[in-house]
C-alpha cells in the first residue's frame, strides 16, 4: 500500500500544518508512504520564484526535521521530466469538459486577474503526481476528491484504450487531527497564504515570537474557561492546539487552568516544546545547504526510480 500526500509551498509551515498532517505523516511510520513538496502546484498562481525555492528547501527541511524517512520525501519539480511527459499523456487522456467541470478552478480562477491555463490543467498534474508514484491511496479533503476521482478516470480509461499500466487510486479521508484555527481570526483557518502573520505561528518561528503571538491571540469576550468551540472559538482554538500539543482532550486541558493568561502560557510553552526539535534539526539542515542538497538529491533518485517503468511503459503505449 502507498499513501501520496503533498504540501504546497505557498508559504512557511505553521502549526495547523505540523498538527493536523506533518506530524502524523512522521509517526504513521508506513514505509511505503510518499510525501512531496508541490513546488509545481505553486506556479498555478501570482508567486515570486526566489520565494518559491526558499520555501522549497525550507518545507523539505521541515519534514524531514519532523522525522519522516529521507527515502520517502521528495521535491516535486525535482521530476518535473517525468511529471511534464505523463501529464501530457494524460491531458490527452482528458476531455476538455472534465478539466472544465473542475469546481476548485471555478472558485480559485474568480479571485485571480490573469486566469493561468496551469491553474486549469493542474488537477491532470496532480494526476501525473498519483499515476507516476503508483500510489493507490489519497488522502484528501473534500476540496480535492473531485481531483482523485479525475485521476482515477483518466488511469482507467489509459488502462483500458492504451494498456494496463497505471494503478487506479482511491481518495481516502485522513483520520481526523486538529484542525487549527488562525489566532486572530478563529473564523479562519490557520493558512500559509494568509498575508498578516500575526495570527499564524509557523514552525520555525523563535520562541519569544509565539509567545507574542499566543499571548495577542483573539480570545473571546465571555470570562468563561470552558471547551465551548460555538460560543468562545477563540478559547477553543488554544485549548485545542494546547491539548493536541500535550496528547490531552480539550475538556482536560480546560479543567486544569483558571484564567485565560495560564491558558495561553501553557499553549505558547507547549508550542514551544512541540517544535524546538524540529525548528533545532531544520535550522541545521537550512544552514548546511550542502546535506540538503544531498537529502533533495537522495528523495528524487528514488522518486524517479520507482516511477520510471511506469512512464516509460505509458510512453511506449501511447505510441511515441
Ligand atoms: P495550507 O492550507 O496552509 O496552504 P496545505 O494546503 O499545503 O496547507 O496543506 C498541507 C497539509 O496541512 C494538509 O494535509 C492540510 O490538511 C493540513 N493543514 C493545512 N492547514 C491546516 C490547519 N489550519 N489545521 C490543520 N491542518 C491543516
Ligand atoms: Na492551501
Amino acid at each position: 500500500m502507498t499513501r501520496l500526500s503533498a504540501i504546497t509551498p505557498s508559504g512557511h509551515a505553521h502549526i495547523g500544518n505540523h498538527l493536523g498532517a506533518v506530524r502524523r505523516w512522521a509517526c504513521e511510520g508506513r514505509p511505503g508512504d510518499l510525501y512531496f513538496v508541490s513546488d509545481l502546484h505553486a506556479m498555478t498562481v501570482s508567486y515570486n520564484p526566489a520565494r518559491l525555492r526558499a520555501l522549497s528547501r525550507e518545507l523539505l527541511a521541515v519534514l524531514v526535521a519532523a522525522g519522516i524517512d529521507a527515502d520517502q520525501v521528495f521535491v516535486q519539480s525535482d521530476l518535473v521530466r517525468e511529471l511534464g511527459a505523463l501529464s501530457w499523456v494524460l491531458e490527452c487522456a482528458c476531455s476538455f469538459g472534465e478539466a472544465a467541470r473542475m469546481t476548485q478552478f471555478k472558485q480559485k480562477s474568480d479571485s485571480q486577474g490573469m486566469v493561468r491555463l496551469g491553474l486549469l490543467t493542474y488537477p491532470v498534474l496532480m494526476a501525473a503526481d498519483i499515476l507516476l508514484s503508483g500510489a493507490d491511496e489519497v488522502p484528501v479533503g473534500e476540496d480535492q476528491t473531485q481531483h482523485v476521482e479525475l485521476a482515477r478516470s483518466l488511469a482507467r480509461r489509459f488502462n483500458t484504450t492504451y494498456g494496463e499500466v497505471f494503478t487506479v487510486p482511491t481518495a481516502v479521508t485522513p483520520p481526523t487531527a486538529a484542525r487549527v484555527m488562525d489566532l486572530s481570526d478563529p473564523g479562519r483557518k490557520m493558512s500559509k497564504s494568509t498575508q498578516d502573520a500575526a495570527g499564524t505561528v509557523f514552525v520555525l518561528d523563535d520562541p519569544d515570537l509565539i509567545r507574542r503571538k499566543i499571548r495577542r491571540a483573539v480570545t473571546d469576550g465571555e470570562a468563561r474557561l470552558e471547551y465551548r468551540p460555538d460560543e468562545q472559538p477563540g478559547l477553543a482554538n488554544l485549548l485545542e492546539i494546547l491539548a493536541a500539543c500535550l496528547g490531552k482532550s480539550p475538556r482536560e486541558a480546560a479543567a486544569a487552568y483558571r484564567s485565560y493568561g495560564e491558558v495561553k502560557n501553557a499553549a505558547a510553552e507547549a508550542v514551544i516544546e512541540e517544535l524546538r526539535p524540529i525548528r533545532t534539526r531544520a535550522m541545521d539542515l537550512l544552514r548546511d545547504p550542502a546535506e540538503l542538497d544531498r537529502v533533495r538529491a537522495h528523495g528524487a533518485a528514488r522518486a524517479t526510480e520507482r516511477g520510471a517503468h511506469r512512464l516509460a511503459a505509458a510512453l511506449r503505449l501511447s505510441g511515441v
